[in-house]
């Protein structure tokens, strides 16, 4: 694979093998949507995952990785990302940010989403809804010679436009045959010059937002990451690619692009 300043050019056959590796993780984060509802424990969705990855004969990507214990991670109301399933129960009107991604043939799938849990309140539609579109204002950057740190820009300027706050501490990256490669895809603005995007690099996005104060603490379990101020916060992440065509989002499942609501314009 072609190297460019770090990150990996992948080629047609590269991507497609990736692209499978997002089909099969979305087919699953399709699934585990099917189920979550209230009176369902996490581990349940763990399972389910696993489960799945036996049928379809791939490895899931996170569980040992920098020994992380689980398939998958959920993250609950003030969890922002990498909560560990458990016995804890969803009740109605909670939100659960769901990661997951599968290793096939040797390349990795990565996406996310943020499920309501029954009938979730105005503020956690909003909070959810403004997550997923910000992804989709950050995808439209994705694309060769633009500055890999133009996606933040956008992401972050959207969610703020919106009245609600980017995690800084957690930021997207370069996916391929390792989980993370280069670049790291912050959702916000930076000062410095970021990679130049070229077409055959294949990035995950996965903007993480909060309706108060973006700063986080780490659990016990040395994993979870909680807001300072526990309001609540959501995840949407998909896996592109960059080509001569625009930002191809590969992360999509059997059912097509999940995409819970409508960008905006523009
Ligand atoms: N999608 C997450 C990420 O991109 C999942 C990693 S969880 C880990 O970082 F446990 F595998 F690290
Ligand atoms: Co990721």
């Amino acid at each position: 694979m072609r190297k460019y300043h770090g990150a990996f050019i992948k080629n047609e056959d590269e991507i497609s093998r990736i692209r499978e590796a997002d089909r099969l993780t979305a087919n699953i984060l399709d699934a585990i949507g099917d189920i979550v509802k209230p009176g369902l424990k996490t581990r349940q969705i763990n399972e389910l995952a696993m489960d799945m990855c036996r049928d379809y004969k791939v490895k899931p990507a996170f569980l040992g990785y920098g020994g992380y214990p689980y398939a998958v991670c959920t993250s609950v109301n003030e969890a922002v990302v990498h909560g560990f399933p458990s016995e804890r129960e969803l009740l109605e009107g909670d939100i659960v940010s769901v990661d997951m991604g599968v290793i096939f043939d040797g390349f990795v799938g990565d996406s996310a989403r943020t499920f309501p849990v029954g009938q979730v309140s105005e503020k956690a539609r909003h909070l959810m809804r403004i997550t997923e579109e910000s992804l989709y204002v950050g995808i439209e950057q994705a694309r060769d010679g633009h500055d890999v740190h133009a996606i933040g820009a956008a992401i972050e300027a959207y969610v703020r436009a919106n009245g609600l706050h980017v995690v800084k501490q957690y930021v997207g990256h370069g996916v391929g045959k390792s989980m993370h490669e280069s670049p790291a895809v912050p959702n916000f603005k930076t000062n410095k010059k970021g990679l130049i995007l070229k077409n055959g690099m294949t990035i995950a996005i996965e903007p993480m937002v909060t309706i108060g104060c973006p700063d986080v603490y780490l659990l016990p379990d040395g994993w979870t990451a909680v807001t300072t101020d526990h309001s609540w916060s959501a995840h949407f992440e998909h896996s592109i690619a960059i080509t001569p065509k625009g930002p191809q989002i590969l992360s999509i499942s059997d059912r097509g692009l999940n995409r819970h609501t409508i960008a905006p314009e523009g």
